[in-house]
């Protein structure tokens, strides 16, 4: 905390410089120290999305990832539960797994093999003399939430407990999509040269959707996606509008399906937004020609279904289940300027690549897409580099943008004092 003790001075001018319903001034974005002091503060104190249940789907799968200076790794034990630990043995501090993905039947350290159970506890530690007791031993377990199939964790020894309201509103809508039954199809990972804020920024947005994204809005309307579904709901909008008609035949067709479709959009400051929505041009998937990505459809499905249902989560992630294929989205802070977005795409675990699913048809839309909001956010960047920069006002549409960055204000100011 030293770090964060350096700047605290400083911290509370930055805050004071910050206006409501405008983007933050420059050193949240720019200052190593503003990073350092977030990576002990909203990374360490608060939940984040970590990984799903298809990156661990046997005993023994682990599932290891870095952030910042942790290293963590998720894995499933003999009796299907689900643990993260530090990855850093009990003897002298070696890492244990490697960055990724793999299997194992016991965590055994590769320097001097002391040997641990999947639940964490030292069975064995080799040349330690007869007094040696393992038992006294036992690797440092991180707080862990199965979310309907998606993983959240939290450093904290003390997480909060809004994950369990999170976890009470998000699981009705995600447990139909049985993310246990699918797999992971592929990853992308992207470096954007960024800070992380302004990705997550650019992803609760879709006034710049029309503009820059051509692939993405084959199969989806800008409507809904970025701003809420307030004004559908309350009939406020013209009743003509294409995207609100269709809203309303779609659900009595959910009503029918059993699937819910209810928007939710960061009540209470919870951190979560969920929304059901059309797609466009009778799309029936987020491909970039609309047509299934994979033809085994996901649980809940008999038929190609034309809507997808969205999660949005503070502080770094966002995911679509559509009915043949799930895309997950983490971001991962690197550095002040450096970001990682891991994307991944799940189908059904009997699906067949070839057979089922081409994987640069599935991949094709979000790669496209991905890459575009790369190229925003890093002009975002370089922009806000400059002398010249002064935070400006969002618009109606940046509503979620808004609502993200006071948020996050919000925690730095909680965990500050
Ligand atoms: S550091 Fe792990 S066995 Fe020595
Ligand atoms: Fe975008």
């Amino acid at each position: 905390m030293q770090q964060t003790n350096k700047l605290n001075g400083q911290l509370n001018n930055y805050l004071g410089e910050y206006t409501d319903n405008h983007s933050l001034p420059s050193p949240f974005y720019t200052n190593p120290d503003v990073f350092s002091m977030e990576m002990a503060t909203v990374f360490q104190q608060r939940w984040f999305y970590a990984a799903c249940v298809a990156d661990i789907p046997e005993a023994g799968s682990y599932y290891s990832f870095n952030l910042y200076n942790n290293s963590v790794f998720i894995i499933k034990d003999d009796d299907g539960k689900i643990r993260a630990f530090h990855n850093t043995c009990c003897h002298r501090g070696s890492k244990l797994c490697d960055e990724g993905t793999g299997d194992l039947a016991k965590i055994v350290c590769p320097y001097h093999q002391w040997t641990y159970e999947l639940d964490g506890r030292l069975l064995y530690a080799p040349k330690m003399g007869a007094d040696f007791d393992p038992s006294k031993y036992r690797l440092t377990e991180i707080a862990l939430e199965n979310v309907g199939g998606l993983i959240f964790i939290c450093f904290s020894d003390n997480p909060p407990d809004s994950i369990q309201e999170v976890k009470k509103i998000i699981s009705p809508y995600l447990d139909v999509y049985k993310i246990e039954n699918t797999k992971v199809a592929a990853q992308s990972d992207l470096v954007e040269h960024t800070n992380w804020k302004l990705v997550m920024e650019n992803n609760r947005e879709c006034d710049h959707c029309n503009s820059n994204h051509p692939e993405l809005m084959v199969p989806l309307y800008d409507a809904g996606f970025g701003a809420g579904l307030d004004d559908v709901n309350s009939n406020v909008c013209d009743s003509n509008d294409e995207f609100v008609q269709l809203y309303q035949t779609k659900r009595k067709e959910w009503e029918e399906l059993n699937l819910k479709y209810e928007p939710i959009d960061f009540p209470n400051d919870l951190w979560l937004r969920v929304a059901r929505l059309p797609l466009a041009h009778n799309a029936v998937s987020h491909t970039t020609d609309g047509k299934l990505g994979c033809q085994k459809l996901l649980a809940p499905f008999k038929k190609p279904e034309t809507s997808s249902l969205s999660l949005w989560t503070h502080p770094n992630s966002w995911h679509h289940f559509m009915c043949d294929h799930i895309v997950t989205f983490k971001v991962m802070p690197l550095a002040n300027n450096q970001t990682l977005v891991r994307t991944k795409w799940l189908v059904d675990k009997d699906a067949e690549e070839g057979k089922d699913y081409d994987l640069k048809h599935l991949m094709n839309c979000w790669i496209q897409t991905n890459d575009q909001d790369r190229r925003l956010v890093e002009r975002n960047y370089q922009g806000i580099c400059s002398n010249a920069y002064k935070p400006g006002p969002y618009s109606p549409g940046e509503m979620f943008v808004d609502n993200f960055v006071s948020w996050y204000v919000r925690q730095i100011k909680d965990l500050n004092t």
